[in-house]
């Protein structure tokens, strides 16, 4: 545990979780303005844990963004259809329908994946704040891929290192539409802005310098310049790998916790909400840099 004191009035610790990443923040109210010290603290903790839990915060919408625009810009999503009213950084992340209509994205984390990794510049960051929660089920899995990368076999690395892969929103659109009805159908400007895009299967943490791989069974569809057939196989073996239980946390989620997370050395899963039970969080994201 690291206590960090501030002033004899605040005093944060970080409290790193028995798993392979993950730390609670204690000590800090995110209903209030963050200070250049405590920003320091939060922003190394997250280079160190990856993943960072703050408790029981009572927050808005707009200081959620608030807290989140100090990271970096935010991304919107390509879903405007489920962004909170008022707020389009911020993603209704819910299996709520009302009135025949779903509130929010109630697939969202189906497969493992890494916010956004779809775009040119991906997530930085996602920042989830707990709105509504079920009685059973909703956990969200975190693994992490620098360990992931740092186990690879020797003969996955030879594989992979130098090689890019090609990541596509739609990869998985039309097999998520028929498991629910509830997944919109796209406009052309929707799809219009998110066009495949390749980035390499290894990538540098462009702050800590530490590898990770980068590659998810939602998004990565094949890796350039190989065969079809080879190509498939190898990315089969390395979402197998990335997804062992020695790399991963599980979150289960209390009323009100904030969780963010680093895309760059993560990748996460929403566990499954059983249908009867209702689940609603808001996510915001952090636009990253483009990977290398
Ligand atoms: C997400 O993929 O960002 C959603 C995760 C969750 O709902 O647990």
């Amino acid at each position: 545990m690291t206590t960090l004191a501030d002033s004899p009035d605040q005093i944060i610790e970080i409290h790193p979780f028995d798993a392979p990443l993950g730390a609670e923040v204690i000590g800090l109210d995110l209903s209030k303005p963050l200070s250049p010290d405590d920003f320091i603290r939060i922003h190394r903790a997250h280079l160190d844990h990856h993943v960072l839990v703050f408790r029981d915060q009572r927050i808005t919408p707009g200081q959620h963004i608030a807290f989140s625009k100090r990271f970096g810009p935010l991304q919107i999503h390509v879903l405007h259809q489920f962004a909170l009213s008022g707020h389009p950084e911020v993603l209704i992340v819910s299996n709520i329908v009302e009135n025949g209509q779903p509130i929010g994205l109630g697939d969202a984390g189906h497969y493992w994946h890494s916010d956004l990794s779809y775009k040119e510049k991906p997530s930085l960051g996602s920042l989830l704040h707990a709105q509504e929660l079920p009685a059973v089920g909703g956990d969200t899995l975190f693994a992490n891929m620098h360990l992931a990368w740092d186990a690879l076999p020797q003969h996955l690395r030879d594989a992979v290192e130098g090689r890019r892969a090609e990541h596509t929103y739609l990869a998985k659109y039309a097999e998520l539409q028929r498991r629910s009805p509830w997944r919109p159908n796209l406009s052309s400007e929707q799809i219009a802005q998110v066009k495949p895009v390749v980035h390499p299967i290894v990538r540098t943490h462009p702050e800590t310098g530490r590898k990770a791989l980068f590659v998810s069974e939602h998004f990565t569809t094949r890796i350039v310049d190989m065969p079809e057939d080879e190509s498939n196989a190898l990315l089969e073996e390395l979402f197998a790998h990335s997804v062992q239980p020695e790399f991963i946390y599980r979150h289960r989620w209390a009323e009100h916790d904030l969780v963010f997370w680093d895309n760059r050395s993560l990748m996460h899963l929403a566990a499954g909400t059983p249908d009867e039970e209702r689940r609603r969080l808001y996510r915001t994201t952090i636009e990253g840099d483009v990977p290398f």
